[in-house]
């Protein structure tokens, strides 16, 4: 069994990403960490919180960052033209959700449980870097406990989603991606280049919540105002961006990866863009030199992802 830790900004790709974990048989998922992104981190934490209850999930969930790890940075605004003013599609969601959170913060979350598990968690994180990149510098050992970190961000040979360079996980807090870019844990960096053209339609998504059951009917209602939003870039469809980190747990064979040190540039025009110096390359000596060496997905098997998410949205 894969033991899970997801960090997350629901987020309607989010959620379905949410419900793969919790369905496939090889994930037993142990916690649910939020944070802000998609929308603030209350109601990102009151999505997932609703969600958990919905779809009888017993992870726990603890509550992460609010803003960026560098205080200086100024506060963004939220995505409701992507993900609704609520972060889910604008379905009705309750203000608030009668059940308890982790009494933890998520970084403390997430070391107290990798100190608990060694060498056990996968933490896939795919939202800003925050709480992953806090819990590092409160506790630097974790790196050696942890598995792996698959994350969903970044962009290296496709043009960004938020800039010409940058994906809106690593822009929206490019100091936290780069501590974990650079820190000596292994980390599988699943970006634009494969989840942009990993889509599924609006009537593929239709023809799933049929068959499936009534956490699949509320994963295609919440999904309706994201696939009009990507009307812009897919055919009546939506990128799965963040079920391709969380496919990568189980099946990583349906990617094709590279490996290299890998850098998050941090202010300018290029802000939030992410850099890989491919292993073997040389160059003059560079900021990239001594890094840990990580994995960059640049190619999959789209297709298959998504039948995998079909079928595994359908084991009820
Ligand atoms: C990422 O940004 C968010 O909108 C999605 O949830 C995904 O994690 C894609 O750039
Ligand atoms: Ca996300």
């Amino acid at each position: 069994m894969h033991k899970v830790i997801y960090d997350t900004d629901p987020g309607v790709d989010d959620a379905m990403a949410l419900l793969f974990l919790h369905r496939h048989p090889e994930i037993d998922l142990i916690g649910i960490t939020t944070v802000f992104g998609n929308a603030s981190v209350e109601t990102t934490t009151r999505n997932a919180l609703f969600l958990k209850r919905e779809w009888e999930i017993p992870a726990p969930v603890a509550k992460g960052a609010s803003v960026t790890i560098d205080a200086a940075r100024a506060e963004r605004e939220w995505p409701a033209m992507v993900h609704g003013d609520n972060g889910l599609g604008n379905i009705e969601v309750p203000h608030t959700i009668d059940l308890p959170l982790d009494p933890r913060p998520a970084h403390r979350f997430i070391i107290d449980t990798v100190r608990a598990n060694p060498g056990e968690v996968r933490l896939v994180a795919v939202g800003r870097m925050t709480n992953l990149a806090m819990a590092l510098k409160e506790d630097p050992q974790i790196a050696g406990l942890v598995k792996d970190v698959v994350v969903m961000g970044g962009n290296f040979y496709v043009p960004g989603n938020v800039s010409p360079v940058a994906e809106a996980n690593i822009h929206g807090d490019p100091e936290a991606a780069d501590i974990v870019m650079t820190a000596p844990w292994k980390v599988v960096v699943i970006g634009l280049d494969v989840t942009s053209i990993t889509t599924m339609s609006r009537s593929y998504l239709g023809a799933m919540a049929a068959r499936g059951d009534a956490a699949v009917k509320l994963l295609d209602g919440l999904s309706q105002h994201y696939i009009d939003f990507y009307s812009h870039a897919v055919e009546d469809g939506m990128m799965v961006h963040d079920s391709c980190a969380a496919v990568y747990v189980v099946a990583p064979a349906l990617f094709t990866t590279i490996t290299g040190a890998v850098r998050v540039v941090c202010g300018g025009i290029a802000d939030g863009q992410t850099v890989i110096k491919p292993d073997g390359r040389r160059f003059p000596p560079g900021d990239w030199d001594g890094l840990p060496s990580q994995i960059v997905a640049t190619g999959i098997e789209s297709q298959r992802v998504i039948d995998l998410i079909r079928d595994t949205m359908l084991r009820a």
